[in-house]
């Protein structure tokens, strides 16, 4: 039975239920083959998305942009000099003017508070396109890009390697909630969110999967059906990014840490990809590799999303 998440904000996977992530899959999957077959799908004709943009990106902005353009309704792009967020308004003031012209809004920012508060004190859906703690539409679109290419979630192994950053946190709320077994591996020091953690492992005891956190990327990545990777200096961390790389060294994702995983592992990456550092070319264009398969599914989940709640 459908379950009803109009209205509703999108801020960590871990806030929806695995009903309503089932759903936002099958949504997915039918506006996939209707934009495929050309079949319209008009579902937010007039409704108009403000798209608020604190750090850089290449495939959130362009997959909400085209989405909701898809869906019949506009999106209004906001950089970082172009709201008076810039020059003090508070958030919560900015939600309530927001909420009087746009239908929701998608935010990519620094702080997770303001994501909250923006939900807090606006009244129409807000959609987390990355803060310094999370990713949700990201991880969502991976477990669906999961569930394209191995047909099943529960019992898959995914295997993280690198900082313990937004990344690796969604990932551990995202498989967690679908019951699949996680294990982040990270330098020592790098480690992801104790609460998140100890809150994937309630997820996956109550799931019957595991959760393990690691300092060993070979033992960590031993029958992996997923090697998954980001950047070893997120944004806002670019004066990290020398010290981190000699930290890192050991945690690259080459060929000879794949020989570790499952001979059909799925090699997987949000992108960007720091090439040479965090994976290597042969990795990154392998066979095993879904990374533009995953960067594509971006436009799909996303729009069953604000299909959903807008
Ligand atoms: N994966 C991702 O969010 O990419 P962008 O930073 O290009 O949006
Ligand atoms: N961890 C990366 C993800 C980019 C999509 C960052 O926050 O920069």
């Amino acid at each position: 039975m459908a379950v009803n998440m109009k209205g509703k904000s999108l801020i960590s996977i871990n806030d929806l239920t695995v009903e309503e992530i089932y759903q936002i899959f099958e949504v997915s999957k039918t506006l996939k083959e209707e934009l495929y077959t050309g079949k319209p799908h008009k579902l937010l004709e007039g409704k108009t998305l403000g798209m608020i943009f604190a750090k850089p990106s290449t495939r959130t902005r362009v997959s909400f942009e085209v989405g909701i353009y898809q869906l019949g309704g506009i999106g209004l792009y906001f950089g970082p000099n172009d709201l008076q967020l810039k020059r003090g308004e508070s958030i919560a003031d900015t939600a309530k003017v927001l909420s009087r012209y746009l239908s929701g809004i998608m935010i990519r920012t620094f702080s997770h508070q303001d994501v909250i508060d923006l939900a807090r004190f606006g009244s129409i859906p807000i959609i987390n396109g990355l803060t310094d703690l999370l990713h949700p539409c990201q991880v969502l679109t991976d477990l669906f890009t999961i569930l394209e290419k191995k047909r099943v979630l529960k019992g898959q192994k995914l295997v993280y390697i690198g900082d313990g950053n937004n990344m690796a946190h969604s990932l551990l709320h995202g498989c967690s909630k679908v019951g699949m077994d996680v294990v982040i591996a990270s330098p020592s020091g790098y480690t992801p969110d104790e609460e998140i953690v100890k809150n994937a492992k309630r997820n996956a005891a109550y799931m019957g999967s595991k959760v393990e956190i690691m300092t060993d990327p070979i033992a960590a990545v031993k029958d992996a059906d997923v090697v998954y990777t980001d950047v070893w200096a997120s944004m806002g961390q670019e004066a990290e990014a020398a010290d981190r790389k000699k930290k890192f060294m050991k945690f690259q994702v080459n060929e000879e840490l794949v020989k570790h995983a499952k001979d059909d592992y799925l090699f997987m990456h949000c992108l960007p990809a720091h090439r040479g550092d965090e994976v290597t070319n042969e990795v990154c264009d392998s066979p095993n590799s879904v990374i533009f398969d995953e960067a594509e599914n971006r436009l799909h989940v996303q729009k069953a999303i604000m299909a959903l709640v807008m």
